[in-house]
């Protein structure tokens, strides 16, 4: 069984006061089955992690470096990461890509060095627009998956159609449908029945109306929530509906 997850990508956005609003309403809700992650900008992270002690929140990064220590000015590592409280990190999102040259080879490094250190890497593909109408979408997906993803089936994988980050178009459902059943199929092809077990995340302008019907699509094990993930009322919602899922 996969565990579901709705994971919050505040990118550079939120302060402390968010942070301290944001943890006490989430933490005032039941606990959900699923797994909730607050990824907020790295300057909060160890507040987060005190914050969300001994509740059903776990809080991850946004980024880390490959190498675990050096002359890497500005740059993170994965071992830091775990010192300030994370237990994930999300790698490869397509605004690393585009505004910092990410290219796979990169990723996959960040990713074996998140591993390494103990953090469940969350890896991002998805094409962009001109991909998606030139008909490339699958392929540029296959490439981004042998080129991103760590040797180890330890990471999750999520699905963000450049075109549908913050642009309040999301994909439609069979657009999604496609994507993930053939995600899942490359990960089968790569890791044999562990590749069963890495959870698929959707992402891209997810928000508590649309939620429900992008958690009932085969092969959605939760959401990579921008925008909806500063508040709680937008998030508390789709962790409502991906619990019900
Ligand atoms: P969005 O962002 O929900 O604001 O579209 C998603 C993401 O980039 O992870």
């Amino acid at each position: 069984m996969r565990r579901k997850l709705a994971a919050g990508n505040w990118k550079m956005n939120g302060t402390g006061d968010t942070l301290a609003e944001l943890t006490a309403l989430l933490k005032a809700q039941p606990d959900p089955a699923c797994d909730v992650l607050i990824c907020p900008p790295a300057t909060l992270l160890n507040r987060a992690a005190n914050a969300v002690r001994g509740s059903y929140l776990k809080i991850g990064a946004q980024d880390c470096h490959a190498a675990a220590s050096g002359a890497h000015t500005g740059d993170i590592s994965a071992e830091m990461l775990v010192e300030s409280g994370a237990s994930h990190v999300i790698l490869g999102h397509s605004e690393r890509r585009t505004d910092h040259g990410e290219a796979d080879a990169q990723v996959r490094a960040k990713a074996e060095a998140a591993i390494k250190a103990g953090l469940t890497p969350i890896v991002c593909v998805g094409e962009t627009l001109a991909q998606r109408e030139a008909g490339q979408t699958l392929d540029v997906i296959a490439k981004q998956h042998a080129g991103s993803l760590p040797d180890s089936a330890t990471c999750i994988v999520a699905y963000e159609p450049v075109w549908a980050i913050g642009t309040g178009k999301v994909a439609t459902l069979d657009q999604i449908g496609e994507v993930h059943a053939h995600m899942r199929r490359l990960l089968a092809d790569r890791y044999g029945d562990a590749g069963n077990a890495i959870p698929l995340l959707y992402g891209g302008s997810v928000k508590a109306s649309n939620a429900a019907e992008i958690f009932g699509v085969p092969e959605v094990d939760g959401a990579l929530v921008g925008g909806a993930s500063l508040k709680a009322e937008d998030f508390a919602p789709i962790i409502s509906a991906l619990d019900r899922t």
